[in-house]
């Protein structure tokens, strides 16, 4: 059964928890299929996972269009969510309108999400307006790394909780059907899940939230650069992946493949009238 905004709403009304992944291409979302994960997040997290960067802040919505529609591409019942990049909403509210329409048009994402509280409102209530779901993210908001003076938890002071309080009261004022919330403490994010009707997916942010979201390749074991303390890893694919390297590396070497199996015949007629 295809996930929606209202099988989504229903989960959290029926305390079943909301199961949410990264995933940037075709034949990852393919294997997420039937796995029961509820939600795919295009994240612009793309930034340091696929692409390199050292933040999210230079990814264009050319980036994000172009792999919310290859990961649409591998789902059926999973609800794909495109991440709208830095300065795709921040700048104006028609800004915010176009950019998610292209994230849905072009990426056929079926929702989007964008990083921000109260001030973000006009432009969740003006895409909402628009006929597009709109998923908020609060607490650290990694667009705002140079304003925040780095990734660090969120709401611990409480001046800081308040804020997440009121921010989380807007979103969902203005219309938002989820809110995402990164790096807060467990106890204010368990106040936040119980106090809003819309469901919280947590990241960083304890198990009282209505559903989990990670980047895949953090779970799998897959990316080092930077592994926060949140993460749990349920494989290590990417040593299983460097084994595979080095024996390909190997039976290349040592000739032992391709095998005669992975071989195309031709007649040796052909070949000999060749020399
Ligand atoms: O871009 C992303 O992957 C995210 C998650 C960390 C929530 O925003």
């Amino acid at each position: 059964m295809k996930n929606t905004v209202l099988t989504l709403q229903k989960q959290k009304e029926e305390k079943q928890k909301i199961t949410m992944l990264t995933c940037y291409d075709y034949s990852m979302a393919k294997l997420m299929e039937g796995t029961g994960i509820n939600m795919i997040l295009v994240g612009d997290s793309l930034g340091q996972t696929v692409l390199g960067y050292e933040d999210t802040l230079s990814v264009t919505m050319e980036d994000m269009i172009h792999h919310t529609a290859a990961v649409s591409r591998g789902t059926k019942d999973i609800f794909v969510l495109g991440d709208m990049p830095f300065m795709s909403y921040q700048t104006s509210v028609y800004d915010a309108v176009v950019n998610a329409g292209r994230l849905m048009k072009e990426g056929r994402a079926n929702g989007v999400k964008l990083e921000g509280g109260k001030v973000v409102c006009p432009q969740i209530k003006a895409i909402v307006e628009a006929g597009i779901p709109v998923c908020a993210h609060i607490g650290l908001t990694p667009q705002a790394v140079n304003a925040l003076g780095g990734f660090k938890v969120s709401g611990r002071s409480q001046e800081a909780a308040q804020q997440l309080i009121e921010d989380a009261k807007a979103v969902q004022e203005a219309g938002a059907f989820m809110v995402v919330l990164e790096c807060v403490p467990a106890d204010l994010a368990t106040y936040v899940s119980e106090m809003l009707h819309i469901p919280t997916i947590g990241i960083g942010a304890g198990a009282g939230c209505d559903g989990q979201v990670l980047v895949y390749q953090d779970m799998l074991g897959m990316f080092s650069d930077f592994v926060p303390k949140f993460v749990k890893r349920f494989a290590s694919v990417g040593e299983i992946m460097q084994e595979a390297f080095k024996n390909y590396v190997k039976e290349v070497q040592e000739q032992t493949f391709p095998a005669e199996e992975h071989t195309y015949k031709i007649s040796q007629d052909v070949i000999e009238k060749l020399y």
